[in-house]
Order: C-alpha cells, then structure tokens, then sequence
C-alpha cells in the first residue's frame, strides 16, 4: 500500500496530530516553493541526462512542475501539513498531476540534500536583491552629500562638540560602511553559491549522477565537496545573518542620529513627514517612527543570527532535523533588511537640512580649540603646552560666555605670546575644515573627491 506522506510505510501507528502539527514546516517553507521547482527541474534534466530516468520521465516531470508554478503562482496551490513541508507538497502534487515519473524525481535525492538546495537558491537570489537595494541606499547618500560639502556642522566624540566637519564628510561615512557592507555580502554569495545536490540523504548515491551538471543547470560556481558538510552545515545562512546584522547596526547608528538631528534642540534636519507619525494625545508631536523602528529592528536581526548560531552549535554531523529552524529566522533577516533598506533610501531622499542650525551648533562649542593648539605648535610650542595654554582660553571664553573667536588679541596673549592677529584664521570653521587637506579628512575639496571616486566606484 502506497503511504500517505511518502515516509511512514514502516510505521506501525499514524504519527499523532500534535506531532504532525509540531514537526510540519509547510507553514513557512512555502517561500521556497518556487527554488525547490527550479531544483527539482535541474535534478530531473540531471537524471535523464545520466539515463537514470526516462526521456518520457523528464517531459512528464517539466509538464507538471511548470502547472505547480503556476498554481503557486496564481495563488491556487492547496499547501496542506499533512504533507509536512513544500518539498512533500510538491512532489504529491506532481504524482497526482503526472503519475509515476512524479514518484522518479525523487531517485538519487533525499529532502536533506534538497532543502539545503532551495535555501541557498533562496538566499542568493535575496542577496543580489540587496545588493542592488544597497546601491540605491549609496546613491541617496551621494545625491544628499553632494551639495553640502562646505555645510559646516559639528562632529562629536563622546556625543560632546569635539571639531568642526563637513556635513557631506559625516554622511560618506555612512557610504563606506555599506561599502563595506556590500562587499560582505558579495565575498558570503561564493560560499552560498554552491551545489548540495547529490549529497542525497549523507552519504552521496549510488547512482551515476552527474553534479557538475545540476550545478551548471542551476548556475552554481560548483558543487560541495563533502556530502555530510554539504547537508548539514548551514554556515552560509549564519554568515549572511551576521552580514545582516551588521548593515542593520550601521543603518541602526544613522537612525539614532538622525533622531538627534530632528530634535528641535539641534534642528538640523527634517524627515519628510510621510516618514513620521503624530501622537494621539500630544498635538504637537512629530516622531521620527522610521528611524525609531530600524532602531528596534536591529535587536531582532541580531537576535535571528544568535538563534542561528545556536541552532548549530551542538548538532552531530550530519542532517538533523534542528535545521528545520533554520528557516524563520533567515527569512525574516531577509524580509526586514530589505524592507529597512528599500525605506531608507526614500526616507534619505526626503531629508531637508538646515545648514544654519548646524553653523551655529559649530560655532558655540569650541570646536576650533584643537586648531588654536595646532596654530601654538606650528609656532614652535610642544603639543602639551600648547593643550595647556588652549585650555585656559576655553576656560576664559567661557567665563565670558564668548566664543574663541570673540577673545581680543590682547587677551589671547595671555595664554601665549605666540599668538598673533593671523590667529583668527585658524579659529574660523573654514579655515579648520581646510586644513584638513588630505585623503579622508573632511576638507571640502577632498570630500567632493571622495564623493566623485565614491561615484565612479557604483558605476
Ligand atoms: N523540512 C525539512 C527541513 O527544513 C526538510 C528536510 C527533512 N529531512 C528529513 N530527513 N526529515 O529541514
């Protein structure tokens, strides 16, 4: 007699309802119906290729998959957890569709060797998804920095005004993370580009099966060398999570800055309104919800990668059944970043800044003090006295309630006979952010240079 599920032929009872509803995954591992089609086709064209199965076989089987995917596609397919996961569901489908050739594909494959098949298609194609999302992010970023080379805003340590800087400089600092980020990504794609199939359930099969060519079929760089590795390890998934996490920290940090910047303590952006919400009780509110929540959807993805993580740490070789949960956390790593980077991008296109708001912060923090050691240096006095000898004019000047540049020569001198009326140019936020002439610092030519290789560099 022909089993139900297609496992349970040497059972002796049916497996409890509770059980099926516990173990059954096709609740979620639908999203990869369409990967564990595309495999199953270069499996089947594999096979016949090899004559393990019939030509006959092979047209059968493409009939059929191609009136699954539609099915799926159009919304029609009936998942159903008796069938406990897609690859299942799928297979039944195609047997009811086409008869015994259905029952064929399956020949010199197990679910271990398929489902690790499907979710590095999966996570492929997501990552050449994210990299073009990250791109569009990058060219906000350019597009927001281009103009405002010489806006001068002040750059903190220690959330504290520490010098003067570019506004366009502190952006490109986020677009060299995603640099990064993005060649993470591209270095994570070689190792999830290559071929499971054939590993069957651990061991390899006894059938003359040709892998080079199911990967070729599916455009794999190759296959996996170690039939037990290749069904087992999912470090793929945990270093693409671990990417995630890291764009999610990076875009985390931009959120809680550009909180900052709208607070009307420093007023020195605004976030299209399409990006805010109101509050119920408080008319006045704006809240910067988007950030707020890219804030808080980092913890999440973080936490996806510490499950992953975990879910491997203590699994014997080879499949085990653990790796199951690989899925919901990956795929909602997946989910949430590109929905974070498709907003981002729109939400950095809409900012409106405030060049005024961000001179004046420059101006009341003393940020120039740092240059006023370094004019007293060039002059001929070791650092340390120099650091002194600033001190105590910041020290002045905020008794004062002025600015540096507000302290007459006769004043400044008592700090240092060094200093002369050429001083004024040094405490100047042009003349700081000038001086900063080289690669990576935020002299506004070298920033305009970073921005145009920057450019050049997605092109
Ligand atoms: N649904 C399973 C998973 O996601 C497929 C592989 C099942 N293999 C097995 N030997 N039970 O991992």
């Amino acid at each position: 007699m022909q089993d139900k599920d297609g496992w349970s032929g040497r059972f002796a009872e049916p497996v409890a309802e509770l059980v099926k509803r516990y173990t059954a995954s096709v609740g979620f591992d639908h999203k990869l119906a369409l990967f564990d089609i595309q495999g199953s086709l270069a499996h089947a064209q594999m096979l016949a290729a090899c004559n393990i199965i019939a030509a006959q076989d092979l047209d059968d089987i493409k009939r059929g998959l191609a009136q699954i995917e539609n099915e799926i596609i159009a919304g029609e397919f009936a998942w159903s957890p008796d069938f406990e996961d897609v690859h299942l569901n799928i297979e039944k489908r195609l047997t009811a569709l086409v008869g015994d050739a259905g029952k064929r594909l399956h020949t010199g494959r197990s679910r271990n060797d398929q489902v690790a098949t499907d979710v590095r298609l999966y996570l492929r194609h997501a990552i050449d998804d994210l990299l073009g999302l990250i791109k569009l992010l990058q060219i906000a970023l350019l597009d927001l920095a281009e103009p405002h080379t010489n806006t001068i805003m002040p750059g903190y340590t220690h959330l504290q005004v520490a010098q003067p800087i570019s506004f366009a400089h502190h952006l490109m600092a986020y677009f060299e993370m995603l640099k990064r980020d993005a060649e993470r990504l591209r270095d994570c794609r070689k190792r999830v580009n290559r071929l499971p199939l054939g590993s069957a359930a651990l061991a390899g099969t006894s059938y003359p099966v040709k892998r080079e060519m199911a990967a070729e079929l599916l455009g794999f760089d190759g296959v996996c060398e170690n039939s037990l590795d290749a069904v087992s390890d999912r470090d793929f998934a945990i270093e693409f999570t671990a990417c995630a996490a890291l764009i999610m920290t990076h875009l985390s940090r931009f959120s809680e800055e550009l909180i900052l910047w709208m607070n009307p303590r420093f007023g020195f952006i605004g976030i299209a309104d399409r990006f805010c919400t109101g509050s119920s009780i408080m008319p006045q509110k704006k809240n910067p919800d988007v950030p707020e929540l890219v804030r808080g959807k980092t913890g999440r993805v973080n936490g996806h990668l510490v499950a992953l993580l975990t879910l491997m740490k203590g699994q014997p070789l080879a499949y085990n059944k653990d790796n199951q949960e690989d899925k919901e956390p990956l795929f909602d790593t997946v989910e949430t970043l590109t929905q974070t980077l498709r907003i981002y991008a729109d939400m950095i296109a809409g900012i409106k800044v405030n060049p005024e708001a961000m001179r004046s912060a420059a101006l009341q923090g003393y940020a120039t003090a740092t240059d006023l050691a370094d004019y007293l240096v060039k002059k001929g006095l070791p650092f340390r006295d120099a650091h002194e000898a600033v001190a105590q004019a910041v020290r002045f000047a905020e008794k004062r309630s002025c600015e540096l540049s507000g302290i007459s020569i006769a004043e400044l001198q008592q700090f240092s006979k060094l200093i002369v009326e050429d001083v004024y140019q040094v405490l100047s936020l042009e003349g700081s952010l000038a001086s900063r002439n080289h690669i990576g610092g935020t002299a506004p030519n070298q920033v305009e240079a970073a921005i145009a290789r920057a450019r050049n560099g997605l092109s």
